[in-house]
This record gives structure tokens, C-alpha cells and sequence, in this order.
């Protein structure tokens, strides 16, 4: 399954895919001007538009996404915007490449479809600093398919099972109309809000 799932993400990085808009949303500026540059890991990065946004800000940064091509096409536009960052073809339930810790892990549209959520969040705890945050983004599952991308309510009770604290929450509807979720979680506990 998931080497399908790679696959089709591999395959649509040969056209520009509707998710790779080009523009770094406001939600990671605000957390960008509220916390001070430090190391971030970009999880599922795509093509590496928010790579780029966190460099230019004077983050250190790594991107990895397990479609080769958007590797490739993030390694291009990297070099064209004058910037430095680690780029990894990688899988998000393995990070056989990272061996660091980062006080920033970004994840937009990539935790969501992942099937085998307990590995990823194993990988988490691993690379966070002990004061680390993720920044989250996904939509919510609105097909019934098992396999078909979104969160779940057991989702959010799994993340929260992990050493992990809700700091901030913001619902609103992506292009496609879904229910959608900006969220931040802390390593450190922290002011919780109701999920
Ligand atoms: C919806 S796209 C979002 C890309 C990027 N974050 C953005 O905002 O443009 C999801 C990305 O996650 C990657 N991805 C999905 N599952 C992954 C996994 N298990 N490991 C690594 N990358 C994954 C896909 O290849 C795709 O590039």
C-alpha cells in the first residue's frame, strides 16, 4: 500500500500538483515571528516551497518526502532562491536519514494520509528536542475508503498518547470545501486547549 500511495505522489510531481501552490501559508509566518530560528525538519516536504521559506528566515533546515521527484524539483528550486538545507528522499515512518533533533517539525498535508500514524509519531519523538513543536496541518476524511487521507478522531487521541500537548488549534475548510485543522503540538507541556 504504501508503495503504492509513493508511487502515485512520485507520479503526480511529473505535472504541477493542485497542493503545490508556491506559497507558504500564514500559519507558519506566525510561528516563524513568534519563535526564534533554530533547526526545522520539513516531513513530507514536497516540492520545498516552505524549505525556502524557513531558510530565507534564517532557519536551519532538512526537508524529506518520499517521492523522489519532488526531491528532485525541491533540490531545483532551492538552488534557483540562493539557499542553503538538507534534502532526503525519505520515508516519514522510518527517517532512516536523520540522526539530528529539531526544535521544529512542519507537517502540511502529509501526516494525514499516512497509514502507519504510530511510526510516524515514533520517528517524531525521536527527532524533536525535548522542547520541540509540530506544526500540523491536514483535512479531516470525508470518503469512506479505509485507505482515503484525513484525520480521524482516534488520530488526535494517538497524537496526544505521545508525550505530546495541544498549544494551539485552528479549524477552518480547504479549497476542496473539507473540514481542515491547523494544529501545534509541544513536546514540553504547555497551556493545553480542548481538542
Ligand atoms: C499533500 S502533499 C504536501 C506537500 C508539501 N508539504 C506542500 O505543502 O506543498 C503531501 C506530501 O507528503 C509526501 N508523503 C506522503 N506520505 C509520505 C511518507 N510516508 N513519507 C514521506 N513523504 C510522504 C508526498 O510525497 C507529498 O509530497
Amino acid at each position: 500500500m504504501n508503495f503504492l500511495r509513493r508511487l502515485a505522489f512520485n507520479f503526480s510531481y511529473f505535472r504541477k500538483p493542485t497542493w503545490d501552490s508556491g506559497i507558504t501559508p500564514p500559519e507558519l509566518f506566525e510561528f516563524i515571528q513568534t519563535h526564534p530560528a533554530a533547526r526545522a525538519i520539513d516531513l513530507g516536504c514536497g516540492t520545498g516551497t516552505n524549505v525556502i521559506t524557513l531558510a530565507k528566515t534564517g532557519w536551519q533546515v532538512t526537508g524529506i518526502d518520499f517521492a523522489p521527484l519532488a526531491i528532485q524539483n525541491a533540490k531545483r528550486k532551492i538552488k534557483n532562491a540562493g539557499v542553503e538545507a538538507n534534502l532526503f528522499v525519505d520515508d516519514t515512518t522510518q527517517l532512516k536519514n536523520i540522526k539530528t533533533q529539531f526544535e521544529l517539525a512542519l507537517d502540511i498535508g502529509c501526516f494525514h494520509g499516512v497509514q502507519n500514524k504510530a511510526d510516524y509519531l515514533t520517528q517524531l519523538d525521536r527527532i524533536l528536542t525535548p522542547s520541540g513543536f509540530w506544526l500540523l496541518y491536514g483535512f479531516f476524511k470525508t470518503e469512506p475508503r479505509p485507505s482515503a487521507p484525513g484525520f480521524v478522531p482516534a488520530d488526535f487521541e494517538l497524537i496526544a498518547s505521545r508525550n505530546l500537548t495541544l498549544l494551539s488549534r485552528k479549524d477552518s475548510f480547504d479549497k476542496k470545501n473539507r473540514p481542515a485543522v491547523w494544529m501545534l503540538w509541544g513536546k514540553q507541556t504547555g497551556k493545553q486547549v480542548d481538542k
